[in-house]
């Protein structure tokens, strides 16, 4: 089988396709034919040695999004069968419940766990979820990083209520899940983007409103003008330093601040500004299987998508990397490993 792998961290260019027997299930693990995986800012992050504390492990399989058919089970393996269509979780073993330390190691494709960019993949029967029906193989890769943690964000801890305004920074793949959850939910989303054309798209999906941060620094300004000086009850925050104190100011008095990413590196935080508008500022480190269930009984029953910018075939897996780094994307990006 053909599969990419990581012999140092060392940029994208370091990405090296190998062919390898392929792997056979032992008790309880399950062999998936990946038929699409999908990229996360994680996966930059990772191929360039700059993800946690310590770099990836030499020839690490990177990714940790991808969907597939099950082709082979091994022994004691009831939760899954033959012809299933699956994908895998990003922390392997964090089914339910709060995280814990020990799930945490347990992640696809960033420290010691290989992930999904190869034609076989070995997963634990527990590590799967059923992908909805109504989607593809591409369209399911794109969900168990950036979909489950705007779903945890939204409707774990401090849930959507109708009629809620929620603000997305950005146009990337957490971002608009964050916009199309929000609006299956009844909430307006107001976006910011670099781009008044990633702002047109963003309207065409949803969202209300649309604020240009470059031609409008104080963004946040905006977000107030726009809310009537009430401010927005969430915060879908994936800026990290470069945005999170505007990201304060922009929230109502009470309002809920999901601390997800750190696009533009990380930050420190004045207190002042959380404690005198009495905010929730909450981590939120992707989801539980049971998480990904629930939400994947939200998109089936609403029909909802994806949204894929563009599909690179598996060969050109380094060309799909450096789109996403150029920032041109709105939403995911892709690789078709088979008939994705
Ligand atoms: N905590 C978790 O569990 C978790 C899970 C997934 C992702 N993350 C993190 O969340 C962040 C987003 O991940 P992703 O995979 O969705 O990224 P992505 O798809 O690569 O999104 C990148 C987009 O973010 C926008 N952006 C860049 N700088 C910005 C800024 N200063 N203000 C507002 N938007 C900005 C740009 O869109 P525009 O051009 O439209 O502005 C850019 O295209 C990353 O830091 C990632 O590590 C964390």
């Amino acid at each position: 089988m053909r599969v990419y792998r990581l012999p140092t961290a060392g940029g994208i260019d370091s990405l090296t396709m190998v062919d390898e027997d392929m792997p056979r299930p032992g008790r309880g693990q399950v062999l998936v034919r990946m038929q699409a995986a999908s990229l996360n800012f994680r996966d930059l992050l990772v191929v360039k040695g700059q993800y946690g504390r310590s770099p990836a492990r030499p020839n690490l399989i990177p990714l940790s999004d991808g969907a597939g058919e099950v082709v082979e089970v091994g022994a004691e393996v009831s939760r899954v069968k033959l012809g299933d269509r699956v994908a895998g979780i990003f922390m392997q073993e964090w089914i339910g419940g709060p995280m814990t330390p020990e799930v945490q190691p347990s992640a696809l494709g960033g420290g010691a766990r290989d992930g999904v960019l190869a034609e076989y993949v070995l997963l634990d029967q527990h590590g799967v979820v059923p992908i909805p029906a109504h989607l593809s193989y591409a369209e399911a890769a794109c969900l168990p990083c950036a979909a489950v943690t705007a779903w945890n964000a939204l409707f774990s801890y401090r849930p959507l209520v109708a009629g809620d305004t929620v603000l997305v920074l950005g146009t990337g793949g957490v971002s608009v899940f964050a916009l199309q959850f929000a609006r299956m939910a009844g909430c307006r989303v107001i976006t910011t983007s670099s781009s008044d054309d990633k702002l047109e798209r963003a309207r065409s999906l949803g969202a209300s409103d649309g604020v240009n941060y470059r031609t409008r620094p104080e963004w946040q300004q905006a977000v107030q003008d726009l809310t009537e000086g009430r401010g927005v009850d969430h915060v879908v925050e994936v800026g990290g330093a470069g945005t999170l104190s505007r990201s304060l100011q922009s929230a109502r008095l009470g309002g809920a601040i999901h601390l997800i990413g750190v696009l533009t590196g990380v930050a420190d935080v004045n207190p002042m500004a959380i404690l005198q508008r009495n905010l929730t500022v909450r981590g939120v480190f992707v989801g539980s299987r049971h998480m990904f269930e629930d939400m994947n009984r939200a998109l089936a029953f609403h029909q909802l998508r994806p949204v894929i910018d563009r599909v690179f075939p598996f060969d050109h897996a380094k060309a799909a990397l450096r789109h996403l780094e150029s920032q041109t994307h709105v939403g995911k990006v892709v690789i078709a490993i088979g008939a994705a």
